[in-house]
């Protein structure tokens, strides 16, 4: 984290990182309600939430702050984000006015934008995202970029130190089929997390899946300074056994980035990529199932594995509030 701006995972290192997982659990067992007593939190969402919009809000009011939230376009101006173009269509503002003129009515902003999903460079580098970072003055949160969600991945690590999960234990990333192509922002900061964690991270994914060279080899570095290790495959077999944590994540192909039809045409012939109790067969018998919702149930995963006694899917949202008031109260009170 730079002084004042979170933005991905990947900016810090393992100490970082796991002190604001620490001060999570501070905050979750000493509570701090005057903490953050008459500052302010904006939130800016572009996209829909249901856990970040909801966490980020109750983490505020827990530290005794207090937030407002725009839906560009929803009561609000509908902003433009795009440079260099003629704004003579539905958006009445840019970013570059909107967004610091929101900075300076608060203390602290918040905002999530997904990728564009056109072009795979553009969204790898975040160059959106970054683009609107360097406008804003004020501390600032990503709460999903195009190719990051820290949040997500600060309380993914949070639940996996309350679970006493071993850091050098086999964690597998697991590609699971949608309705949709959707972006790589969890599987990224998801890989990152548990590289830096020092997992045995394993990828698995079909052909056409695989996440891209830039993302694979940030998580092998981090990896390497924790002792841990990144590899990749389509035998899902062989990424299971031994596995104490499956991580369901959909995400498109970033071999079809941008071509919507192909991209769907290789994903129909993908249906059985749904995690089902049978996927543990190898696995530890004490193995975790991790997914940062929201789930498609039987799409993506089964009612089963949902439902019985793996699933750690409601404590991985409920850290989503500590983890985001770590942030919160890191920002603003050093
Ligand atoms: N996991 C997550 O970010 O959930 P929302 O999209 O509901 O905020």
């Amino acid at each position: 984290m730079s002084l004042n701006h979170l933005i991905d995972l990947a900016d810090m290192d393992r100490e970082e990182v796991s002190a604001l997982v620490g001060l999570a659990g501070w905050l979750r067992t000493s509570p701090q309600p005057q903490a953050l007593a008459g500052k302010i939190l904006g939130l800016v969402f572009f996209n829909p939430s249901l856990r970040t919009l909801a966490s980020t809000q109750a983490g505020m009011a827990r530290l005794g702050g207090t937030s407002f939230v725009i839906t560009p376009g929803q009561g609000t101006w509908q902003l433009e984000s795009r440079l260099g173009v003629r704004m003579d269509g539905a958006c009445a503002e840019h970013v570059r006015e909107g967004l610091p003129v929101l900075a300076s009515f608060c203390d602290v902003l918040g905002i999530r934008s997904f990728a564009a999903g056109v072009d795979l460079a553009r969204d790898l580098a975040d160059a959106d995202f970054r683009a609107m970072a360097s406008v804003i003055p004020t501390p600032l949160v990503n709460l999903e970029s195009a190719i990051a969600h820290p949040m997500q991945g600060l309380a993914d690590w949070r639940t996996l130190d309350d679970l006493g999960i071993a850091p050098r234990s086999r964690f597998v990333l697991s590609w699971v089929t949608h309705p949709r192509a959707l972006p790589l922002a969890v599987p990224a900061t998801t890989v990152h997390m548990a590289a830096l964690r020092g997992h045995e991270v394993v990828v698995l994914r079909p052909d056409g899946y695989a996440l891209p060279p830039e993302v694979m080899d940030r998580a092998r570095v981090a990896a390497a300074a924790s002792g841990g290790s990144v590899s990749e495959t389509s035998d899902r077999q062989a990424a299971l056994a031994g596995a104490s944590v499956v991580y369901a994540k959909e995400w498109g192909s970033p071999v079809h980035y941008g071509q919507p039809a192909a991209e769907a045409a290789l994903r129909a012939t993908l249906d059985d990529w749904q995690v089902d109790e049978t996927w543990f067969a190898g696995a530890r018998a004490d193995c975790r199932f991790m997914h940062c919702l929201p789930v498609r149930r039987n799409v993506a995963v089964a009612d089963a594995v949902l439902d019985g006694t793996r699933s750690v899917v409601l404590a991985e949202a409920n850290n989503r509030l500590w983890t985001q008031m770590a942030v919160l109260y890191r920002l603003l009170r050093g």
